[in-house]
């Protein structure tokens, strides 16, 4: 399938859901307040490895999307998971070597180079997302 239709109605603030498109996962997560707030507060970090605005990364402020696959070598990043580890920006955590996300999906640590990659999507008037 090129593009896949999700229903977010179900999701709540500050969970995270998993979908699939094009056999890799996609990281669909309904940020809070906390969140975002956070996320824009990094905006003009000098550290960080990948400059991006956290606005320049979602379409709506509360969801951010992105595609869950480390930009080093590719494995999956803990995150999605209450349970599991984020890092200490709280975004996702790759377990492979180490690399660190924030809450935009931007890279905080390295040995990944580049942020986590944002699908083309769009919402859709019924509540779901449309990813490709
Ligand atoms: Fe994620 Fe290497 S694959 S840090």
């Amino acid at each position: 399938l090129s593009s896949v239709d999700i229903d977010l109605s179900s999701v709540e603030v500050g969970q995270r859901i998993t979908a699939m498109w094009r056999s890799r996962p996609v990281f669909i997560a309904r940020r809070t307040q906390e969140e975002i707030a956070r996320a824009r507060a990094d905006d003009g970090d000098p550290g960080l490895i990948d400059p991006a605005t956290d606005a320049s990364r979602v379409i709506q402020d509360e969801w951010l999307i992105v595609v869950g696959v480390c930009t080093h070598l590719g494995c999956i990043p803990l995150g999605q998971d209450p349970a599991a580890p984020r890092g200490e920006w709280d975004g996702w955590f790759c377990p492979c070597h180490g690399s660190v996300y924030d809450t935009a999906g931007r890279v905080r640590r390295r040995p990944a180079p580049r942020n986590l990659d944002v699908p083309p999507y769009e919402f859709l008037d019924n509540g779901a997302v449309r990813i490709g």
